[in-house]
């Protein structure tokens, strides 16, 4: 799909990372009209945004009068997304001030609008950029959390825009939605879980499995575009930061239950797309083990590990949360793939069992998935083959219908 997007710069160091960001949309074939702040052309002059864009470039209501841009470009955009915006402009937007073509624009646009702050944490912080950033929400506006780490000079925090190729993909996933259903979402408190858990042998060596982690990303980022504040506790995974997740890393299972439960205390949903391992060496080793000069191997004992999905869900530490597991099953003597997860779904107790046939391996590492999301309340919802990220939108249609409020 081509569509109009109106990519709108602010005056912050991060307007050079907005270049990448154009570049991401011009390339996939959209029609990308930049609109900086005067203070944005102070980091990024205009001859680097028409040359990227292909269209000349103002910052103000003066130019061109005739076509009387200020509507215009709002009136005609499939979405707004603004990166970086500054508190300022954060400011400016939620009080409807219109001083400039960009903030004009921002008030006639009625498409879905994307803000990507990025400053310092202090000012990220700071009360009045916290309410701005609620009446922009509360509004219908995607305010995508900033990310942490290093910040303009020496110091470290949160504030940083992040990755231009992740807001393109959170972009994109507000694009293929379309108007209207593009923040469903909005004020609900997520917990995904992706990739599989390391079990220590010795400080090198684990046992460790195939999962991806794309399934769970794919979630994070459905659920960002939807507008969510969403946690991604994420095991062992080697993919980029989702724009505007929290991602908290984990090794081991154990771990991996100790993140989930803690973020699991405020959710509205939870889903367990993660693949922990089901067993733990008894002992890890805190030296390297050796091999033997005799040429025998050491055996391995194993216990159980606590399993996450049950606890959670027999536990309900916020009654009302949606709580959603995942099974791969490959169906066996003792019952056919759907009998097993209607089996699963019930043992576990969660309300939402997304069973994959993995009979033929195909799942692990691809980006495509097919489904059957079976629910405890005898819901069966067939997912035809397609992309992970499609599973994912189903899944949190599936979710936000069992939301009692
Ligand atoms: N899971 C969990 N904690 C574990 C193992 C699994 O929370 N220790 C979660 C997974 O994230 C997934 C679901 O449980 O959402 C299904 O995992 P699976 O390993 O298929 O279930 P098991 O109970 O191990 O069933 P089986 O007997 O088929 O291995």
């Amino acid at each position: 799909m081509t569509a109009r997007v109106v990519l709108g710069v602010s005056g912050g160091i991060a307007a050079y990372k907005a270049c990448e960001l154009l570049r991401r949309f011009t390339e996939s074939g959209h029609d990308v009209t930049v609109v900086p702040t005067a203070s944005a052309l102070e980091f990024v002059g205009a001859p680097t945004w028409a040359a990227l864009s292909g269209k000349p470039v103002s910052t103000e209501v003066w130019t061109d009068v005739h076509v009387v841009p200020h509507v215009q470009i709002g009136q005609h955009a499939d979405v707004v997304v603004v990166a970086p915006a500054t508190a300022n402009l954060l400011a400016k937007a939620a009080h409807g001030l219109a001083d400039d073509l960009l903030t004009t624009t921002l008030l006639t646009a009625r498409c879905p609008v994307v803000f990507a702050p990025a400053m310092h944490t202090e000012m990220w912080e700071h009360p009045a950029t916290q309410a701005n950033v609620a009446t922009l929400r509360q509004r219908g506006a995607i305010v995508i959390e900033p990310a942490e780490g290093r910040l303009t000079g020496a110091d470290t925090g949160k504030g940083r825009l992040p990755d231009p190729t992740e807001i393109f993909e959170l972009v994109r996933g507000v694009l293929d939605r379309g108007a209207g259903s593009s923040t469903d979402l909005a004020g609900r408190k997520v917990v995904v879980s992706a990739g599989g858990t390391r079990e220590y042998l010795d400080p090198v060596r684990f046992l460790g499995n195939r999962s991806s982690g794309l399934q769970g990303y794919a979630l994070a980022r459905a659920a960002a575009s939807r507008g969510a504040h969403v946690t991604l506790v994420s095991a062992n995974v080697s993919l980029a930061d989702p724009a505007g997740v929290s991602v908290v890393r984990v090794e081991t299972t154990e771990q991996l239950r100790e993140a989930v439960v803690a973020a699991t205390a405020t959710a509205d949903a939870v889903v367990m797309a993660a693949a922990p391992a089901d067993f733990r060496p008894t002992a890890v080793s805190d030296a390297k083990i050796k091999k033997a000069d005799d040429g025998s191997a050491p055996g391995i004992e194993l216990e159980q590990n606590p399993d996450i999905l049950a606890e959670i869900s027999h536990d309900r530490a916020r009654p009302g949360a949606v709580i959603v597991g995942f099974a791969a099953e490959t169906g066996d003597a003792t019952g056919s793939v759907l009998e097993l997860g209607r089996a699963k779904l019930a043992r576990k107790g969660c309300d939402l069992l997304v069973v994959n046939d993995v009979s033929g391996g195909a799942v692990f590492g691809s980006s495509d998935n097919e489904a059957v999301v079976l629910g405890a309340d005898g819901a069966s919802v067939e997912v035809p083959h397609g992309s992970k990220t499609a599973l994912a939108h189903v899944i949190w249609d599936e979710v936000l219908r069992r939301f009692a409020d």
